[in-house]
């Protein structure tokens, strides 16, 4: 089907009823459904569906750069590009289960971008959903270069909450982390879960590979998996931030949170021919667990 600038999008539908829907406008999960029909995923109600302005919600891909730490845009460029249908991908080594529904997408960049960032890649994105409604997002990057090139990643999540004040996350107790309210200083969280009662920016360092959201109130948790993902992103704007973004309604810091998984304090390195994969799986269950770890 097409979005409302006539830009192509993808509906991945299980046989339970759960749905998924990814736009070739930033390679952009734009919605993901339980097979109730819920969303899951936070898009703002003054969200702007116009290339080249990444629409804010969903799930939008922060590549070859993080934040606003280097020359390129703020998140890199790969948000905000047209990509295309890969009809012919490369096999994926990974242990991936029949029974999903999925779609493969492609990014190269074109002269534009080479002259910002003057690197050739081959950015392959596979988001599929399985039969029990998970959603998995792998994304391969191959250097077709002939000279290293190194870059960070992030997959910006948009978790609808109820009630972020109700809201904790387990999995990231104890770890050192990368304060943007603060200069990027190094902090330690200490023992407790996370919550939430002002604006947070943070970047976990090195995190385990299975992070969960509690929603007390909504009674759901979302599991996060990640592979080749050390860091973990928190944020949420709250009040004031939120007053400043134009396309971000005043209280809706409220019913969201960003929880992404992402290679950032130590950016990936690949040499000419090498291709780095970066995998997230996102599950909701009606308790908290983490079992692996
Ligand atoms: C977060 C950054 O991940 O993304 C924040 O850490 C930033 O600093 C936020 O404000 C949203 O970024 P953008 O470019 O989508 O408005």
């Amino acid at each position: 089907s097409k979005d409302w600038n006539g830009i192509d999008q993808i509906v991945l539908r299980n046989p339970q009823g759960a749905s998924a829907r990814v736009s070739l406008h930033g390679g952009q999960v734009t919605s993901w459904r339980n097979d109730r029909g819920e969303e899951l995923l936070f898009t703002s109600s003054k969200a702007i569906f116009k290339p080249p302005k990444s629409m804010r919600g969903g799930i939008p891909i922060c590549f070859p750069q993080f934040g606003n730490c280097g020359s390129l845009e703020q998140h890199g460029f790969a948000r905000s590009k047209i990509w295309t249908i890969d009809d012919n991908p490369p096999p994926l080594h990974l242990n991936e289960s029949t029974g999903k529904s999925f779609i493969d997408l492609l990014l190269k960049p074109s002269e534009e971008d080479l002259k910002c960032w003057p690197h050739s890649f081959e950015f392959r994105l596979r988001v599929s959903l399985a039969s029990d409604g998970n959603l998995a997002l792998i994304s391969r990057i191959r250097n077709i270069n002939g000279k290293p090139f190194s870059f960070s990643f992030a997959y910006h999540t948009y978790l609808s909450v109820s009630d972020i004040s109700e809201v904790r996350i387990e999995g990231l107790e104890t770890l050192d982390y990368l304060d943007n309210l603060c200069q990027r200083n190094r902090f330690t969280e200490q023992g407790d879960a996370i919550t939430f009662e002002s604006e947070v920016d943070r970047v976990y360092l090195s995190s385990q590979n299975c992070i969960a959201v509690l929603d007390h109130e909504r009674k759901r948790t979302y599991v996060l998996r990640k592979e080749g993902l050390p860091d973990v992103v928190v944020w949420n704007p709250w009040d004031k931030k939120s007053k400043s973004m134009a396309d971000f309604g005043d209280e809706e810091y409220k019913q969201m949170l960003c929880v992404d998984g992402a290679a950032i304090e130590k950016p990936i390195t690949l040499k000419p021919g090498e291709e780095w994969t970066g995998r997230l799986e996102l599950a909701v269950v009606s308790s908290s667990f983490c079992s692996e770890n």
